[in-house]
């Protein structure tokens, strides 16, 4: 296993997770990988070639084909697939839906593992997803569960459409959050949950550079050679 340092942070959908990993990735200059987005990536390529999410062997050879580049110093999205910024479109309802289906199918996951482990790379990586700990980087020194209420969760969710000019519906938005959180909890494989060796973040009520100087803390005595 490589001994480049890895950062894990896992946590249910809304938790702040994209955010602080981007946030903490550029204080150290390090990589990022956002796991969630390839899931996204995978549903929005089903839904354009008219693949259906209980096809696996379908879904999992879109998830092999992905052509995904990440350009997270972009001002504006920088997610880009065969060279479409699909940033905006990839975390729409529909997207937001179909990347927990296609999620809990292990061929899916499978075929995604080495493109997930490849972004481990000097002088270090941030991760952020649901498996990042317990599965893709087992060996991270450093591993974190960040999670926050439903209701701080949805609120941020709001904020974060409205700001973009977006109509949402507190309501809907909670209602969503918790029915993917469930799909990622009870799901066989990879299910999200805090593991034994992973540090707890409660971010309610928190601000992202409190979170940020937390986590910058743990990453000292985690890696006290690396920030
Ligand atoms: O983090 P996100 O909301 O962008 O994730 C989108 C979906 O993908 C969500 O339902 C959880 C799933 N996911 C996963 O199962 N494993 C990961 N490592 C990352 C995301």
């Amino acid at each position: 296993m490589s001994s480049v340092p890895v950062i894990a942070i896992d946590g249910p959908g809304g938790a702040g997770k994209g955010t602080i990993a981007k946030a903490v990735a550029r204080q150290l200059g390090w990589h990022l990988l956002d796991s969630g987005a390839l899931y996204r990536l995978v549903a929005l390529t089903a839904m354009r070639h008219g693949v259906a999410w209980d096809d696996a062997q379908g879904l999992a050879a879109l998830a092999r084909n992905l052509d995904v580049r990440f350009d997270f110093d972009a001002v504006a999205g920088g997610i880009l697939m065969s060279n479409e910024d699909v940033s905006e479109l990839i975390r729409d309802a529909e997207c937001s839906r179909g990347a927990s289906f296609v999620a809990a199918l292990p061929a899916v996951r499978g075929a995604l593992i080495q493109r997930q482990r490849d972004f481990q790379a000097a002088p270090g990586l941030v991760a952020d997803g649901r498996d990042m700990g317990s599965v893709v980087f087992p060996g991270a020194a450093l591993k974190i569960f960040l999670t926050a209420t439903i209701e701080e969760r949805a609120l941020r969710r709001y904020k974060q459409l409205k700001d973009k000019g977006m109509d949402a519906n507190l309501r809907d938005l909670s209602s969503e959050l918790e029915e993917r959180d469930r799909r990622d909890r009870e799901r066989e494989i990879a299910p999200l949950k805090p593991g034994p060796d992973s540090r707890l973040l409660d971010t309610t009520g928190l601000s992202i550079s409190d979170v940020v100087q937390t986590v910058l803390s743990w990453v000292a005595e985690a890696y006290p050679a690396n920030p």
